[in-house]
């Protein structure tokens, strides 16, 4: 685990230039501990953006060949003053490793690599053929490893995809992950005057930029969670009815996560239709933040010129980044008031996707799962993102075992993440028992 911790501490942050050299940092991190625990041919794979690590193991013929995918990138850590210990120097407390990464996605990232050390340790070889491929943009939309695995290399060559960049759905509940929404991000840049005016010389007259930026949002989605995209719903598929069920039978008290995971006075979304629908097969639209006026201490009496909104929509099954954009783009044509023009600036997309649960390879890891944590294990979707999956099923033609060991109240992306060491080692337990069983 020292090693994890030591992994922790560098600040890969892949969304913030200025730790480019402790994104390479971390990424050479990961290529010479694989290339130490016995790995062959461990290297970076250049390209536009930041480094690939590579990593192999095929002295198994005849068993299946697994591509192991996770990312050594993070998320940015503010808001810092709400860190009980810094993002960067990993702390222990009551059996959990707080630090940035530690769940999304180093901690079990770790667990892959753990779980194969291990076994190469212990015995020598490996049940299954192995590919290590970790990026380092998962989290900020880079395309390195879409251009790759695009261009399918025969390297990646593999019979399925395991992911450890998900999350248990409780405590002791093994969990696989069978849908994943997928995204469209990007920004509406707004412009109405020429420059910034006086509001007393032109208000009445000049048009605002940052009011027409929430008239355009609000014209995008009703206060019910209806987003008025025309033709936004039309591919979108509803979840079968065993999907349904099975969520039905999953132990969860609506209230309770409204006050402890939420904690809002009530939930948002559309009314009629139900919550996991809403969280895992419905698309969203969302504001992330808007910039434009005046925002600092005391009164400035100026009409903006422009103003810049970042939103997002996710995307459920069989919704497609092109359309959706399009539908975007048209339906932003037509919410823009007078005097005022506006642009959407796409800045990164992926595709939803599913996963089969009766694939064999689900199967055998659900089965491992519910070994080492001696419970049933339950099948969810995910309304988060991992951008590469939808490509891993398009141009690799495998499907992807999401077997994620991250609990509900991680907080990841968010002040305090945090992994608990419990699951880091079931993790490994489970993943060594998992490719045994194959
Ligand atoms: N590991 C997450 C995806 C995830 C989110 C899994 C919630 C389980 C629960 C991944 O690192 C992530 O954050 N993805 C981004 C992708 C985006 C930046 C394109 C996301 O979903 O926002
Ligand atoms: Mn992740
Ligand atoms: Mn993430």
């Amino acid at each position: 685990m020292n090693d994890l911790l030591n992994f922790l501490r560098i600040p890969s942050i892949s969304a913030l230039p200025e730790h480019a050299a402790d994104v390479r940092r971390a990424a050479e991190f990961v290529r010479d501990w694989l290339d130490r625990a016995g790995l062959h041919g461990a290297r970076l794979i250049e390209g536009e953006g930041n480094p690939l690590v590579f990593a192999t193991w095929t002295g198994a013929p005849g068993k299946p060949t697994l591509l192991l995918y996770g990312h050594y990138d993070v998320q940015p850590p503010d808001p810092l003053d709400e860190w009980i210990s810094p993002p960067f120097e990993p702390a222990i407390r009551n059996g959990n490793i707080y630090a940035r990464g530690a769940a999304d996605d180093k901690g079990q990232v770790f667990i892959l690599m753990e779980a194969v050390a291990r076994m190469l340790r212990e015995n020598g070889k490996l049940p299954v053929n192995v590919k290590f491929l970790i990026e380092g943009e998962e989290e900020s939309g880079g395309e390195h490893i879409e251009k790759y695995v695009a261009s399918k290399p025969s390297e990646l060559a593999s019979d399925a995809a395991i992911i450890c960049d998900t999350a248990m759905f409780a405590p002791d509940l093994p969990t696989i992950t069978t849908g994943l929404r997928g995204i469209v991000y990007g920004e509406i840049h707004v412009q109405g005057a020429r420059t910034d005016l006086h509001s007393g010389d032109y208000g009445g007259a000049a048009p605002n930029a940052v009011e027409a930026a929430a008239q355009i949002i609000a014209a995008l989605k009703d206060r019910d969670g209806h987003i008025r995209i025309p033709g936004l719903y039309e591919r979108v598929r509803k979840p079968g009815e065993s999907e349904i069920s099975a969520w039905k039978s999953l132990p969860f008290n609506a209230e309770e996560f409204r006050e402890k995971e939420v904690g809002s006075i009530a939930l948002a979304g559309e009314p009629e239709i139900s919550l996991f629908e809403r969280m895992w097969a419905r698309p969203t639209f969302e504001v992330h933040g808007i910039r434009g006026g005046f925002v600092g201490e005391g009164s400035k009496t100026v009409i903006p010129a422009r103003a810049v909104a970042k939103i997002s929509l996710r995307l459920v099954p069989d919704q497609q980044p092109e359309e959706v954009i399009r539908s975007l783009e048209a339906a932003l044509a037509k919410a823009v008031p007078p005097g005022i023009t506006a642009s959407f600036k796409l800045l990164s997309s992926a595709a939803p996707c599913m996963v089969d649960p009766g694939n064999v390879f689900v199967r055998k890891a659900a089965d491992a799962m519910k070994k080492i944590f001696r419970h049933e294990t339950v099948y969810v979707r995910c309304g988060g993102s991992i951008p590469i999956v939808g490509l891993f099923q398009q141009a690799l033609g495998i499907p992807s075992v999401m077997m994620g060991f991250g609990l509900p109240d991680d907080n990841i992306h968010a002040p305090n993440e945090k992994f608990s060491i419990a699951n880091y080692s079931r993790g490994i337990d489970a993943v060594v028992e998992y490719f045994s069983s194959l």
